[in-house]
């Protein structure tokens, strides 16, 4: 009896007092797992990109040369399309097993469709192969929020069927060109954030609403957002399917989706509350997830939106179900969900209005900037993939910690956010979870979508000011690499001794 009684106390000690979280090294992930650090096309790519060499524009171009993105753009960015060399060493010295960035459809067909512009084929080629020559895997993403310009001008991009055609043969041309060297295809990134900023509420290109949900040009909140991402399903899985037919076997890659995944956590303790959260979950994730795993969008969702939600064909929901062989996560921050009843009569509701919720970002009050690290937002993010979609292969793509931009080198709150978030995806894997691989965002200080050059989530800084854009490793970087190369990371240690050595974040800031 007494010796029960210490087994079980000191089973409950280690429980408490060492959770892997706090404590862990490299060792402890399995061995074919993937750390990395990504960037997108227009974020870093830069100016030389945008018509240099054949490239048109995309929406984004149209959109910040319009001075939309606090007078932004990523006509410079990181030069990223003259550096890649440099960038790629950098990668080494880290130690990334990987590389997520995203190819510009316009640069590879500048029309959208038609003729491939050879230059832009051979900037692709080049990376690639610099890439894989220096042992980094590709894990790339055809579609960042960036269709061509010429086919929005054309048929209005994404809310035309017409897409669904030239989306896979965009795509076709990247796995034939592309797929003896990259093993991993994203092809679109974050399609539930895209409708709900470009098609709903407007404030995001191609800007497409309508009032009382945004004031745009052009554009019908209650109806657009669900037929584009009807016809977003549609492409992603026509795009899947030649993969698989086509090119799998003989490339043995893997093709999935990404989605932007918050934490959803009900405002208050009420019944409502409770219930306006699963419903979130159903309009934010399930109606790309559902109709990916099980072929149709989630029940809650048809009978809300009513005729204004497209229906699958038989033959589309066979199409669209199981063309996924990994889902990648996009997570930051959790928000919390308020039931919301005052909805107006059914046609002139948009997303929101049809989910019947509000939801609330709560500050933290001690800096506006940096996100609060609460790493089991993420661990539910994945045990809810893991409960409710049959633990499908996961990458986590982005994961990374908002500072201001130029505010140190010496990024301590970075750090911490990395290795609790990195902490918390430990305890997942070993709660069962089938996360492949974790990408800190972003590898370097680019041109954010939502702030411009105001914040930045980089490991690397780049300054703006020196004309060769040089890249500095930040302290973020330096941890990473140590973690990435075997050695067990003792925070506080780690951070004493950055304290202690880091002249370069002195000199160079302040
Ligand atoms: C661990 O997995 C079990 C079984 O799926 C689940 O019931 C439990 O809630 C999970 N724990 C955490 C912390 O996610
Ligand atoms: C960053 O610092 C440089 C000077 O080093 C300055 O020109 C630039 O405006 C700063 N940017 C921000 C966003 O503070």
């Amino acid at each position: 009896m007494l010796r029960l009684l210490f087994l079980q106390i000191f089973v409950l000690n280690l429980l408490v007092a060492v959770p892997s979280s706090l404590e862990f090294s490299r060792d402890d992930f399995p061995p074919d797992f993937i750390f990395g650090s990504g960037t997108s096309a227009y974020q870093v790519s830069g100016g030389s990109s945008k018509r240099e060499d054949g490239r048109t524009p995309s929406i984004w171009d149209t959109y910040a040369d319009a001075g939309k993105a606090h007078g932004a753009t990523g006509d410079v960015a990181c030069d990223g399309y003259h550096k890649y060399r440099e960038d790629v060493q950098l990668m080494v010295d880290i130690g990334l097993d990987a590389y997520r960035f995203s190819i510009s459809w316009s640069r590879l067909i500048p029309n959208g469709r038609g003729p491939i512009n050879p230059r832009g084929l051979q900037y692709y080629n080049n990376l690639i192969n610099e890439l894989v020559s220096h042992g980094i895997q590709p894990h790339v993403t055809l579609h960042n929020y960036d269709h061509p310009q010429a086919l929005e001008d054309e048929y209005g991009g994404w809310v035309s069927r017409k897409i669904v055609r030239d989306f896979p043969e965009y795509a076709g041309v990247c796995f034939r060109e592309f797929g003896d060297r990259v093993s991993f295809w994203t092809t679109i990134n974050e399609p539930n954030a895209f409708m709900l900023g470009g098609y709903d509420l407007g404030f995001l290109p191609p800007q497409r609403c309508s009032p009382p949900y945004g004031y745009c040009s052009r554009g019908n909140s209650p109806s657009e957002p669900y037929i584009a991402a009807h016809n977003i399903l549609l492409a992603h899985a026509s795009a899947a399917r030649l993969y698989k037919k086509k090119y799998q076997d003989k490339q043995h890659g893997m093709i999935g989706l990404s989605i932007y995944m918050w934490w959803f956590i009900p405002l208050t303790d009420t019944k409502e509350d409770a219930i306006a959260t699963q419903r979130a979950n159903a309009f934010h994730y399930g109606w790309f997830l559902n109709p990916l795993v099980f072929g149709d969008y989630p029940n809650i969702m048809k009978q809300s939106v009513g005729t204004r939600m497209p229906a699958f064909t038989n033959q589309e929901s066979k199409l669209v179900k199981g063309s996924f062989d990994f889902i990648g996560v996009l997570h930051c921050t959790n928000i919390y969900v308020k039931h919301n009843s005052n909805s107006p009569k059914m046609e002139n509701r948009d997303v929101f209005m049809d989910a019947e919720i509000e939801l609330t970002v709560i500050e933290d009050s001690s800096s506006a900037f940096e996100l609060p690290i609460m790493p089991w937002c993420l661990q539910a993010v994945l045990e809810y993939l893991k409960q409710d979609y049959g633990n499908p292969p996961i990458y986590i793509y982005e994961n990374g910690q908002r500072m201001q931009r130029n505010s140190t080198l010496n990024d301590i709150a970075r750090v911490n956010f990395m290795h609790a978030y990195i902490g918390g995806v430990l305890d997942a894997l070993r709660n069962g979870s089938n996360t492949r691989g974790y990408f800190v965002w972003a590898f370097l200080d680019l041109f954010e979508l939502l702030d411009g050059y105001i914040s930045s989530y980089g490991i690397n800084y780049v300054d703006l000011d020196d004309p060769d854009l040089k890249r500095y490793p930040k302290f973020s970087a330096k941890w990473y690499s140590k973690f990435l190369k075997g050695r067990s990371i003792n925070l506080d240690e780690a951070i004493e001794l950055e304290k202690n050595t880091s002249s370069l974040s002195h000199s160079h800031f302040q």
